[in-house]
């Protein structure tokens, strides 16, 4: 299965920024599937700008209501009308600014599946969380409410101590906790759960890809900082192994 490289760009870029980043991602031939998550007002542009074949798009949150009374939301339809085929969900910064939980999260999932959208659904530990021993129990509760009873996307393990920090845990530990969250997904999801890409996510780059994207049960990226710049996103997607 070809690897998904994700590009998360947070409250970062402009408008001029969708023309050259467009460009790069066309010229690049990479073995892997990109998706760029802008913030809301450039995906209609970046959707133009990038045909299908060559990467898709993602919103960075969506309301769990279809319309209504929310001031500063979006709705899952209107970010599909954008363009954008995907949507990440309960990302720790959603999570520690917006206090966002995970039942937050699983109605936003089934907001995201209702219109179309495949959600990309952020778990991960703090560093305290870690330190005490209990990061695979908070992923495990995480990924237990956060995801709906029926399910269809993709998960990103995304330590919240190694996101923006440039630390990332060590192979032993991304590949612990990827076999473990496989193994929730197998055991809530039997029909679809073993197929389930995993993403690791935090502090990305192109010196430390190759080697992340190698281990086991790891499907992809969800890139954060790195992905600002062309060039280094394409050299981490470009580190995917071919498969
Ligand atoms: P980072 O962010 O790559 O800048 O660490 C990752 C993320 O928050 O998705």
């Amino acid at each position: 299965m070809r690897q998904v490289i994700a590009g998360n760009w947070k409250m970062n870029g402009k408008f001029s920024d969708i023309t050259p980043f467009a460009a790069a991602v066309l010229e690049a031939d990479l073995g892997a599937d990109l998706i760029i998550c802008p913030p809301f007002p450039l995906l209609q542009g970046f959707a133009a700008a990038l045909p299908g074949a060559h990467g898709a798009i993602g919103g960075q949150d969506c309301h769990a209501n279809g319309s209504g009374a929310h001031t500063g939301d979006v709705s899952a339809a209107l970010l599909a009308e954008a363009g954008a085929k995907y949507v990440i969900l309960g990302h720790s910064e959603r999570r520690a600014d917006h206090g966002e939980t995970n039942a937050d999260v699983a109605a936003k999932v089934l907001a995201a599946l209702s219109a179309g959208l495949i959600p990309i659904v952020c778990v991960g530990e703090t560093e305290s969380e870690r330190d005490a021993g209990e990061a695979e129990h908070v992923v495990r509760t995480q990924l237990t409410h956060s995801l709906p009873s029926s399910f269809a996307g993709l998960v990103a393990y995304e330590p919240v101590w190694a996101i923006g920090t440039g630390r990332t845990p060590s192979e032993a530990d991304v590949t612990a906790m990827h076999a473990r969250i496989r193994a929730v997904l197998v055991a809530q999801f039997p029909a679809s759960g073993a197929s389930t890409p995993i993403l690791y996510g935090g502090s990305f780059k192109p010196g430390n890809a190759a080697s992340l994207l190698s281990l086991p049960e790891v499907g992809g990226a969800l890139v954060g900082g790195a992905s600002l710049n062309a060039a280094d996103f394409l050299a981490i997607a470009a580190s995917a192994p071919r498969g």
